[in-house]
């Protein structure tokens, strides 16, 4: 099998989030600090635990992904961002209250130090927010060239070799697909013309990302980078693209239970999702808007999963419903319920009931940390465009419009690490040896 070749991982590793002050980042951070200080375990990240088998079955070869693949090292990661506030890392940490304050303030001097850079912020995108620290009132074109420099001027302020630009700030409003989007220069134009409305401020930094070369990941459901134009522009500049939305509580479980339905030939009637969650980003998701978003990204996983028109006898009449309930007194920690009414034999109704007590961003934190360390592979190896291998770490996976969505969860997981076999020269698994 051919080898990629991939560029060496050299060098300080810039890690730019939009959102650099929310409860996601601020934990990712945090755990990431503590951890190359020694303390504690990367729980949840492959890139720092898993394994991998190479070769065939009785070689029993199983090193850790860290140990094969060329990944960039913690110690070189340097993070920094933006916010529409303007306190720093450890204040927002503090806030968010996910994290107690001896396990923030182990990292406390690092934390201080990361101060967001003011925002590319427009209230009719996130109607529950009120910025204070956001750049002054400019055309898109002009936003997109702040945030150009700003990017340039922290590569060179911490004498980065590479940025990676991540989403975590809040989900913006729903907007569908339109003219402005189908072509780079549709958009360009949408752009120079200011139009605030086909231009989200997620696209900004998306396109701003894309022309300085820094791979994006978007984070949220936000349209943003899936849409034809972003596509052919993160083709022209060979950059590597990955969404939407991070696959961390109820979708997650969605997308290993009803695999398990569909392989054993069992019928489903009707999956009742519902959640209460009490940080920021369930305050975001209150507004209808930004639910939307949320809604038809949580909505798009069982269908295809099911393969709804190949089996209708099973899953030709769902009843899927997806409701977010802002409660405060529960914070970060979510609670998500799932009623799943199951057919089996002879037409016989059962039921499956899932009461999930998570934490929204303890489980997000290492899908971030995996999501930098492989873009950043993905673009040393000359991948460019949508990243489909990492579809494993998203609700929504962007996708070729001529292909069907993989949302199995260990099928994901299966092409991830048969992404990473390629990359270091090694065989592709068929399990028959
Ligand atoms: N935690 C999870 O399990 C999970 C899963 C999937 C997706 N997400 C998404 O991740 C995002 C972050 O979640 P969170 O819990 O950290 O939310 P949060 O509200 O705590 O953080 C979002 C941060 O983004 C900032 N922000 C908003 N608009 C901005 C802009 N235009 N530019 C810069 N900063 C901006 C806010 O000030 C805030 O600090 C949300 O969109 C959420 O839906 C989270």
């Amino acid at each position: 099998m051919e080898k990629v070749e991939v560029k060496d991982a050299k060098g300080k590793l810039g890690v730019l989030i939009v959102g650099v002050g929310g409860a996601v980042a601020s934990t990712f951070i945090t755990g990431t600090l503590s951890v190359r200080k020694g303390i504690g375990i990367p729980i949840g990240s492959l890139t720092q635990l898993a394994t991998i088998r190479l070769g065939k079955r009785y070689e029993n070869r199983f090193p850790k992904i860290k140990d094969v693949v060329p990944l960039a090292g913690l110690e070189d990661l340097i993070f920094g961002g933006w916010d529409i506030f303007d306190e720093n890392v450890y204040e927002a940490a503090k806030h968010a209250e996910v994290l107690k304050k001896e396990d923030i303030d182990i990292v406390k001097d690092e934390l201080e130090a990361i101060k967001p850079m003011p925002a590319v912020f427009d209230q009719n995108f996130v109607k529950r927010l009120h910025g204070t620290h956001v750049k002054k009132e400019a055309s898109r074109w002009e936003l997109i060239e702040l945030l150009r420099e700003d990017i340039r001027r922290f590569k060179a302020a911490n004498g980065c070799e590479r940025v990676v630009v991540m989403w975590a700030a809040s989900t913006e409003v729903y907007i569908p697909q339109s003219k402005e989007h189908d072509s780079l220069a549709a958009f360009e134009k949408a752009l120079k013309e200011d139009n605030k409305e086909a231009v989200s401020p997620s696209m900004c930094y998306a396109y701003a990302a894309i022309a300085e070369g820094c791979p994006f990941i978007m984070g949220a459901p936000n349209l943003c980078v899936d849409i034809p134009a972003m596509w052919e522009f993160a083709d022209k500049n060979k950059v590597a693209i990955s969404g939407k939305d991070y696959k961390t509580g109820q979708t997650m479980l969605k997308t290993v239970l009803a695999p398990m339905l569909k392989t054993r030939m069992l019928g489903l009637e009707g999956w009742f999702s519902t959640n209460i969650l009490g940080n920021r980003d369930g305050e975001v998701l209150d507004d209808p808007g930004s639910f939307k978003t949320k809604e038809v990204s949580k909505l798009s996983v069982i269908n295809t999963i099911l393969q709804t028109e190949t089996y209708p006898e099973l899953y030709g009449n769902i009843y899927h419903k997806v409701r977010i309930n802002y409660y405060p007194p529960r914070k970060d920690n979510k609670e998500g319920w799932d009623n799943i009414d199951i057919i089996g034999w002879m037409g016989y109704p059962m039921q499956l009931k899932i009461d999930f007590l998570c934490r929204d961003s303890i489980l997000a934190a290492p899908l971030c940390l995996d999501l930098v360390l492989f873009s950043d592979l993905a673009q040393r190896c000359g991948f460019y465009g949508i990243q489909s291998w990492l579809s494993f770490y998203f609700k929504s996976p962007m996708h070729a419009p001529d292909r069907v969505p993989e949302h199995d969860l260990f099928i994901q997981h299966t092409i991830l690490k048969n992404t990473l076999r390629k990359i270091i020269g090694e065989p592709t698994l068929d399990y028959l040896d």
